[in-house]
């Protein structure tokens, strides 16, 4: 189903080239509704580009412009704006054919494409702290919406589960491992013996050389040593997967840094066959002397003392995402501190000759009220799993509040629903590299725009159509009269044009604030209008509207990852 901006943006490719005009400009929302509801700057660009007068441009493209099917007469604004107003009986049309389209007029890509999305990816040994919440939310947005969309997606991953960490990581738990923490909190125990063995290691020489003997031990395949390393690993991932289950997260495949580790020394030979790679001062590298921001940082990619690393790693988990996985495009989700490594990995399989789409997709940081990095009082990271339940806990207490006539299981549910929900919406709605300030306060509340907020509006509606007192089955026609209806009508049509534009730079933000719109419109049309009291032919219609305002918000929220109650 063709959305209305599509509509209109191919009547004025047709247009221009009647007026025999360059194609140019966009068809955008109008900013101000007041002047109509879509409107393009094509006279505007085409005036600049000729010295011409925009306003002139304007009108000899209205001429050539045939869009009386479902816009009024186009009129041309302010200094060279044209602008459309959708006719009612287009949108009450298109109402009525969203109702009965299971996609809400979201139509599948084209040419679809097969990305590996490669998020979250946390190390072992440490623990998941707040920070992220950001890459984990968003990777898993942006799968969800890919997928939607009809991309193949493959959710990786590549967990932190190998490196130089691991000799101290071995070292501490053959000499200062308490068993019973480890049981009781396993990685608050790994954490603590790193900690601990590093702090040796820094004082004393010997425990530096033994963490290092360890090391070496681990990579030449030392039994016990790799039993351990598996320990540790098998015990991050049961406590990622915690994070994970709460958090609705679910990967397709998880190959960490280890899983390349045999690779690794094929990666060097081949570049350095290939002349890619030079030895400098004893270490294997890339240099970049023609890219100005890399000049003075080559990628090593084999140490001086044989180790490999991260790059060395990365340059393989392209080759495997490729070769193996048959990927076309890769996004990658990380902090903004990455950004350089991973220009580094994408420039040098760009030599290699990998034609793929790659993306680096960067997220910004969590800030506690003094407006600096989050940590806790003590100056630590604030762990994930604390955040997520105390957010389903200040939840549980609202729900208490508001509704406490609820069932106990209801009442767990819901919170779970709300407290996550508000932690991710908090997050998706700003855009992915703003800093922004953490605050349960805030998201959680019913008012502004927090996921909360949306659920309720979403409540409100199912609650609509339980006293309907019949099932709800979609009436053929559809009938708009007020202003708040037909408002909310063209609102609920935007969604379409809305969810593919997420993925041009990666900003679910784009979604969230068009479903906060939406919420509005939504009260704003409850407000004037009367639903079940109306007259027909209207209390039907409303009913309709009402009913895919719910699930456009419904399915908004799911592309988010955030679910909606029946009741709260
Ligand atoms: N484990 C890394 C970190 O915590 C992120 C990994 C990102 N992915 C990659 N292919 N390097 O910073």
């Amino acid at each position: 189903m063709e959305t209305f901006q599509s509509q209109l943006r191919r009547k004025l490719s047709a247009a221009l080239e009647a007026a025999d005009l360059p194609t140019a400009g966009e068809v955008s929302v109008a900013a101000d509704p007041r002047f109509g509801d879509y409107q393009t700057n094509a006279a505007l660009v085409i005036a600049k580009q000729h010295g011409e007068n925009p306003r002139a441009v304007a009108d000899r493209i209205t001429k050539e412009l045939d869009v009386s099917d479902i816009s009024e007469p186009p009129i041309t604004a302010g200094v060279g704006f044209i602008n459309f107003t959708l006719k009612r009986a287009a949108v009450e049309k298109k109402i009525a054919e969203l109702l009965i389209d299971e996609r809400l007029g979201v139509e599948k890509i084209s040419q679809p494409k097969r990305i590996v999305i490669d998020f979250g990816s946390p190390n072992v040994a440490k623990p998941m702290h707040v920070g992220h919440i950001r890459s984990t939310v968003l990777g898993d947005a942006l799968a969800r919406i890919a997928e939607f969309l009809g991309h193949e997606v493959i959710r990786d991953n590549h967990i932190g589960d190998w490196g130089t960490q691991f000799g101290m990581v071995i070292w501490g738990w053959k000499n200062l491992l308490d068993r019973e923490a480890l049981t009781r909190e396993p990685i608050a125990e790994l954490v603590r013996i790193y900690k601990e063995t590093n702090e040796r290691a820094n004082k004393d020489q010997n425990v530096r050389d033994a963490a290092r003997a360890e090391l070496v031990k681990l990579q030449a395949g030392d039994p016990e040593n790799f039993s351990i390393w598996q320990q540790t690993v098998d015990l991050s991932k049961q406590e990622f997967e915690r994070a994970y289950a709460l958090l609705d997260i679910h990967y397709d495949i998880q190959r960490g840094e280890s899983f390349y580790n045999d690779r690794l020394p094929e990666v060097v030979d081949r570049l350095l066959k290939g002349g890619l790679a030079e030895i400098s001062e004893g270490a294997v590298c890339v240099f970049f002397r023609e890219i100005p921001d890399l000049k003075d940082k080559p990628a090593i990619i084999r140490k001086r003392d044989g180790g490999f690393n991260y790059t060395t790693s990365d340059i393989a988990t392209v080759d495997y995402r490729i070769k193996d996985l048959g990927a076309d495009t890769i996004w990658i989700v990380t902090g903004a501190p990455q950004q350089l490594h991973f220009k580094e990995i994408f420039e040098i399989a760009r030599r290699e000759g990998y034609r793929a789409d790659f993306r680096h997709i960067t997220n910004g940081n969590i800030l506690g009220e003094d407006r600096k990095l989050m940590k806790t009082r003590s100056g630590e990271n604030v762990p994930l799993l604390d955040v997520l339940d105390e957010a389903i806990e200040r939840a549980h207490k609202a729900i208490e509040e508001k509704n406490p006539d609820l069932s106990h299981s209801e009442k767990n549910t819901i919170a779970k629903i709300i407290g996550i929900g508000a932690l991710k919406y908090a997050d998706l709605s700003q855009y992915r590299m703003t800093d922004y300030v953490f605050s349960f306060n805030r998201m959680l509340s019913l008012q502004g725009n927090t996921a909360p907020y949306l659920q309720n509006a979403y409540v409100r509606i199912r609650s609509i159509m339980r006293r309907m007192g019949q099932e709800f089955s979609p009436p053929a026609t559809v009938r708009l009269t007020e202003p708040a209806e037909i408002q909310l009508a063209k609102k609920v049509c935007q969604f379409a044009e809305i969810v593919p534009q997420v993925l041009n730079d990666f900003r679910p933000n784009i979604l969230a604030n068009y479903l906060f719109e939406l919420a509005n419109s939504f009260h704003s049309f409850y407000e004037a209008c009367p639903v079940l009291k109306a007259e027909e032919p209207s209390r039907s219609s409303r009913l309709a509207l009402s009913n895919l305002t719910g699930r456009v918000l419904e399915r908004g929220l799911k592309l988010l990852g955030i679910d909606v109650p029946e009741k709260m």
